[in-house]
């Protein structure tokens, strides 16, 4: 009993500072030791010091008992092992109080009187562990009717609808600060000033050549007009930009050359000249595009 002590207390003061490192530190959900692994050497730390002081204490312990006189010695050994036993008697008491079951030699007082065959039944009451573990369910069962139907406590399914509407914001979020995940389905119309300028040189470096500087239109359709093969909502333009037109008319797909955010930045670019009128454009193309057609 002695000689565990020392673990025990090491491992009680490693698990309350793991507990304190979980309890304490922010971390929305996760472990804290597997978010930040620096932890794990505070860990390391705090059970290399508990080591350390119980091997003094234990050091310190042995040279005070050496400095005693024969007399005080047993004296102390004495009063130890007295502790000990009364530990040692508190817990054979419990374990037996909670395992008690009626004891052999008298067990025909609780044998029931039908016989199957030779085998027969005693009416043993349950064991008084068994007894206390079924008492606690029934008072962990009104707590949690409780909880969950008188006081409105989340329940599983609520608790799930929560985390998925974080995880819904956290993807929206994310896909926000990484442009580069932007598709057809997700792009969205870019008015900002700093955008058109990068769609701008993106469209003087790459597309003028076929579309003409003023997007009037050459080899490529006039841009400003709203006559559109494919369609006119930045989400189709999106997609010409980077699946390319019909095969053999020219314009081929930019995926390879552009990357999603800059096609979603050459796209708006060329929406926001809708309607210019630039002089001596190319005849229109395609159907006439009406906004509500892509609804
Ligand atoms: C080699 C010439 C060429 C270049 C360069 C070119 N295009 Fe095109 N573009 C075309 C042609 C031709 C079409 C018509 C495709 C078809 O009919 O299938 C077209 C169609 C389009 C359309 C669809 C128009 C509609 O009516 O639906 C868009 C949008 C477009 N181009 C944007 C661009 C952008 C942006 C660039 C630069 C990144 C670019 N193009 C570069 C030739 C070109």
């Amino acid at each position: 009993m002695k000689s565990i002590l020392p673990v025990l207390r090491i491992v009680a003061l490693v698990t309350i500072a793991f507990a304190l490192m979980e309890f304490l530190i922010p971390t929305g959900g996760e472990l804290a030791i597997v978010k930040y692994p620096i932890l794990l050497l505070v860990l390391a730390v705090v059970l290399l010091v508990a080591i350390a002081i119980e091997i003094s204490v234990a050091a310190l312990g042995s040279i005070l008992f050496k400095s005693l006189n024969e007399e005080a010695r047993e004296n102390y050994l004495r009063k130890e092992s007295e502790k000990e036993a009364k530990f040692g008697k508190w817990f054979k008491d419990l374990s037996s109080k909670l395992t008690s079951v009626k004891p052999i030699e008298t067990e025909g007082e609780i044998l029931l009187d039908h016989d199957y065959d030779g085998i027969q039944e005693l009416d043993n009451d349950l064991p008084p562990w068994w007894k206390y573990g079924f008492y606690a369910s029934i008072i962990a069962a009104f707590a949690y009717m409780a909880y969950f139907h008188v006081f409105g406590g989340i329940s599983q399914k609520e608790e799930f609808q929560i985390e998925m509407a974080k995880a819904q914001l956290a993807v929206e979020e994310y896909k926000k600060n990484a442009p580069d995940l932007i598709d057809a389905s997700s792009v969205t119309l870019l008015i900002d000033e700093a955008d058109l300028k990068i769609g701008k040189q993106i469209f003087i470096e790459k597309c003028v050549a076929c579309h003409r500087a003023d997007a009037g239109g050459g080899i490529g359709p006039n841009l400003t007009d709203e006559y559109w093969i494919f369609g006119g909502d930045i989400s189709t333009v999106f997609n010409t930009i980077s699946e390319g037109g019909r095969p053999g008319k020219g314009m081929i797909s930019w995926k390879q050359d552009l990357k999603p955010a800059e096609m979603a930045q050459v796209g708006s670019y060329i929406l926001s000249l809708q309607g210019t009128n630039p002089p001596d454009p190319k005849a229109p193309d395609g159907d006439l595009w009406v906004a509500e057609k892509a609804l």
